[in-house]
């Protein structure tokens, strides 16, 4: 197995999934935990180090156990990692001083050629993704320059004796187009077969699963969406009836929703299920509340407070399981100790009160919307569920800024269930991550049937992505988003404008909140 040493990247879960992809398995560790004991016991047959916002000229910079390099296994050190690597071993860093690089450039290989580089270069450079402030500016004794780019003279260097690669860009990201050919390479060279599956990992998660639980009693927070509910069929499938699901409908949720969670798993998965209506508990304490992050965290403490209701309801579970996936996790906290910056608080993660009588089972913490759809597929969830656009846990709240009511509320569920009829008649839906619709803020006048008019406004969204943390705005023709408008004015009172959102992620995230 491979070790990456995360050292709070925004990107570092990125790294993970590419190995993935590769069929190799791994396991992302923060810096802080890792020691020589732990590196002993870890044994990794490679290890990587994650780039971080951090300089390694900073007080208490983070920096890898110097035993790392003395285990004879390959290293790949990307970024900050690069820097890191370089520091330990004696070279030199700079501050950035006017050669900071952020965004696409340009690597022209040096004469010297190098194994992991094999698929490179066909054009004579390669476009590489760049995110940092300080660079190297000596390299360490063995080391040679293989690549370089106007800011960055170091772009790729390596020491191939050793098996030790340093990096400035981010071959795990998208926009560096054959990065995953340089991780391809690196886990040849360092001898991994690639037969590792989706397969292996619901088997792994089932162990861990059962090591962790023993034979505690476990609720799970089921909101019907793809995450929570792949997370339940895989506890369930652990744990058999030691799980109760519980549905809490706290009057967010979309049109008919409620209904078709309780049927799919209380009659066809036949899944013990508590469907708590509390939408009063949670529209009451809403009630008066604009600001995003305090309506989060109302939200994620009603929910624990109604998990905690029910945990003692089925006789004492001590587990609270989530569909936590790893974008919620970055996002939200500086993870296991990283020091990534937080965007917003997702309810299944930073919402949660410090003080809670449940441990976490989240099984899904490590991975991506679109693993945990080949989960899923796995687990044999049907296609048709599996494809659902994600629904967050906060549900509408967040795509009703500022204050909440029910008659806003209601605006909003049958507008967005008008505009998904839209996109599911005219064959987009699954072309689109995710699409919604949101209530505005503010009131507009228009002019129907000779009468004046003083309505709401919605925003429609719909973005195309791969894993939720960067996306883009659909490109929706115009008789389409015309037709659409007609359609909700015509058809939901309350409604006398509609906008289209063409923001893309970032700058925007994909909810309003
Ligand atoms: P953002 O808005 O952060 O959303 O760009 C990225 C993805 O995460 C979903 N999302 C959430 N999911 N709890 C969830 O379970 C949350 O609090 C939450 N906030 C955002 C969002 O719908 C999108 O798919």
């Amino acid at each position: 197995r491979l070790l990456i040493i995360d050292f709070g990247s925004q990107v570092t879960q990125l790294i993970a999934r590419r190995l993935r992809e590769l069929n190799v398995y791994c396991e992302i560790h923060p810096f802080n935990k890792v020691d020589d004991a732990f590196l002993r016991a870890f044994a990794p047959k490679a290890v990587i180090f994650s780039g971080g916002p951090a300089s390694v000229f900073a007080e208490g910079a983070p920096m890898p156990p110097a035993g790392v390099f003395e285990m004879g296994v390959p290293i790949l050190g990307i970024c900050y990692g690069q820097q890191v690597m370089m520091h330990c071993l004696g070279g030199k860093v700079e501050r950035g001083h006017g050669t900071a690089e952020f965004g696409r450039a340009y690597v022209t290989p040096t004469e010297a050629r190098l194994p992991i580089l094999d698929g490179w270069f066909a054009d004579g450079r390669e476009q590489v993704w760049m995110s940092h402030g300080d660079h190297v500016s000596a390299i360490a004794p063995g080391f040679e320059v293989y690549g370089t780019s106007p800011n960055a003279p170091f772009a790729i260097t390596a020491d191939p004796a050793r098996r030790f690669y340093a990096v400035q860009f981010h071959p795990e990201v998208h926009h560096t187009p054959r990065g995953a050919k340089l991780y391809e390479n690196f886990v040849k060279l360092a001898g991994f077969k690639g037969d590792w599956t989706m397969g292996a990992y619901r088997e792994e998660a089932i162990r861990k699963i059962r090591e962790q639980v023993g034979d505690q009693k476990v609720i799970c927070g089921l909101s019907g969406g793809v995450d929570s509910s792949v997370a339940a069929v895989l506890i369930h499938e652990a744990i058999g009836d030691q799980l109760t699901c519980v549905f809490v409908d706290h009057g967010l949720l979309r049109l008919g929703e409620a209904e078709q969670v309780v049927t799919m798993f209380r009659d066809h998965y036949n899944m013990p299920l508590i469907h708590a209506d509390e939408s009063d508990l949670f529209l009451g304490a809403l009630e008066g509340v604009s600001d995003p992050e305090v309506k989060r965290k109302t939200i994620g403490r009603l929910f624990i407070e109604v998990f905690e209701k029910h945990a003692k309801s089925v006789g004492g579970a001590t587990f609270l399981a989530q569909g936590t996936l790893y974008p919620d996790v970055i996002e939200s906290v500086s993870f296991s100790g990283g020091p990534s910056v937080t965007i917003k608080s997702h309810h299944n993660v930073g919402g949660l009160p410090e003080k809670m009588g449940m441990k976490l089972v989240e099984p899904l913490r490590e991975l991506f919307k679109d693993e945990v759809r080949a989960l899923g597929r796995e687990l044999g969830l049907p296609d048709a569920f599996i494809g659902r656009h994600p629904f967050p846990g906060p549900g509408l709240a967040i795509r009703c800024p500022g204050e909440i009511t029910r008659e806003k509320l209601d605006i909003l569920r049958r507008a967005d269930a008008v505009y998904i009829d839209q996109i599911r008649k005219h064959g987009l839906y699954d072309e689109i991550w995710q699409a919604f619709a949101a209530i505005l803020p503010m009131r507009t006048v228009g002019v129907m049937g000779d009468g004046r008019t003083y309505d709401y406004a919605l925003a429609l969204r719909a973005v195309t992505s791969v894993d939720g943390m960067t996306a883009d705005y659909y490109p929706f023709t115009h008789d389409f988003l015309g037709e659409t408008a007609t359609r909700i004015i015509n058809e939901v009172q309350g409604v006398n404008r509609v906008f289209y959102d063409c923001t893309s992620k970032p700058p925007g995230t994909i909810e309003l909140e």
